[in-house]
């Protein structure tokens, strides 16, 4: 991923598909050309690049020359395209080859046809590298084109964002959602997952997502959800994972302006966390850390009876329940940090101290990332 001004950008199209491309390209051109020697015009400042490539790799004669037509401004093909530098000399009776490094709504191309409709030239054909059929609004013919790619900004090998990415030698595509910190809070029953998460999501500005909160939320709602995953919570099991990651799903939805995620209670198996990295792929995102609170058993065991005696909790009611919540951590979810080991995002921190000190030790993993 990369970043230009504000916003990011993520790899798209490599530098081997351009040279693929490209290869075409020539290989097309000149076979229909035979041995006319032909005048390939570059349409600056994006098609610098293409048009060096390309006739490096042209296998015959040719002239190149350019004109200077100015077209976006920032992430959008403004209305105005303006001609700073037109044809320089004479082209009556050549082959022309018009060059560019992308064609999407058709503007550029409209004011390219403007300037050669009084030039006398034997022929002008367009040739571009990218080409978007869903913007494209005019009807003049394409003649070559590269590669067709979906109507979504690109920035790199000459084409640019507010003047930086040009001289990138691939391709990236913006990021649908901008750049998000997401964080899995995680740990067994009773570690301090909802009580630190209550302060993290201030200072960081993050949404908490707590599916036991969500489960307890549909509960007391009488929701068939609620019903469904009462029947588990109340004797310490895990809720079915399909259940659990559509919920999930939807709970991430309803905020998609989010500046990130806090996930609580959330990955409990592999199965869940396979589907958080793909919900994370869809938003062009990524979860940075799981950050795992340690405290021993026993410790965990009388903080929940505790909380038990006004939480209203039925799963912190009884100690056999409580236990019983804690061997289904070590047996179903312990695993799961494995699977961000493996990715190089686990951090683990010690559970036990006041909650300042907790909430302070986790800022100081969260501000290093
Ligand atoms: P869930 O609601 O996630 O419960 P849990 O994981 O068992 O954890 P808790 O919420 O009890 O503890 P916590 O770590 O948040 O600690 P807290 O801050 O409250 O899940 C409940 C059930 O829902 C599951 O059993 C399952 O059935 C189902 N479920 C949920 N997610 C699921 C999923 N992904 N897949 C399948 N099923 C799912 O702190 C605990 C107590 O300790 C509090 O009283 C607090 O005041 C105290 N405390 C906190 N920090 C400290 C400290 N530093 N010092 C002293 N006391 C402290
Ligand atoms: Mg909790």
């Amino acid at each position: 991923m990369i970043k230009l001004h504000d916003k990011y950008f993520k790899p798209f199209i490599s530098a081997a598909e351009i040279e693929e491309a490209v290869d075409k390209m020539v290989m097309e051109i000149a076979s229909d050309l035979g041995d006319e020697v032909p005048v390939f015009v570059g349409i600056l400042n994006g098609s610098f690049m293409l048009t060096s490539d390309f006739v490096k790799k042209y296998p015959k004669p040719c002239e190149v020359t350019f004109i200077k037509l100015a077209s976006y401004e920032g992430l959008k093909s403004s209305e105005d395209i303006q001609r700073l530098i037109g044809l320089t000399q004479d082209l009556t009776g050549r082959t022309v080859i018009i060059l560019e490094d992308i064609i999407d709504t058709g503007k550029t191309l409209a004011e390219v046809h403007r300037i050669f409709k009084n030039e006398a030239v034997k022929s002008l054909k367009i040739a571009t590298l990218f080409y978007k059929p869903e913007a494209y609004k005019k009807d003049f013919k394409l003649h070559y084109i590269g590669i067709e790619i979906p109507n979504k900004f690109i920035v790199g090998y000459g084409l640019d964002y507010d003047n930086l990415g040009r001289d990138l030698p691939e391709v990236y595509q913006i990021k649908e959602t901008q750049h998000m910190t997401n964080l899995v809070l995680f740990g067994p029953p009773g570690a301090g997952k909802g009580t630190q998460a209550n302060f993290l999501k201030e200072k960081y500005n993050l949404i908490h997502i707590s599916t036991g909160d969500v489960f307890r939320y549909n509960i007391k709602n009488e929701t068939a959800l609620g019903m469904l995953a009462k029947s588990y919570i109340d004797k310490g099991a895990l809720v079915p994972d399909q259940v659990t990651i559509d919920m999930l799903n939807a709970e991430v939805e309803k905020n998609a302006d989010a500046n990130g995620f806090l996930f609580d209670g959330f990955p409990r198996t592999t199965a869940q966390a396979e589907a958080l990295d793909k919900l994370m792929d869809s938003k062009d995102s990524q979860i940075n850390a799981m950050i795992a609170l340690e405290v021993e058993d026993e410790v965990l065991v009388k903080r929940l009876l505790e909380r038990g005696k006004t939480s209203g909790r039925a799963d912190d009611a009884d100690e056999g329940v409580i236990r019983n919540r804690l061997k289904v951590y070590y047996d179903e979810t312990a695993i799961v940090a494995d699977y961000y080991t493996n990715q190089d995002k686990f951090v683990a921190i010690d559970g036990v101290g006041t909650v300042e000190e907790v909430t302070e030790r986790l800022s100081t993993v969260i501000d290093k990332l």
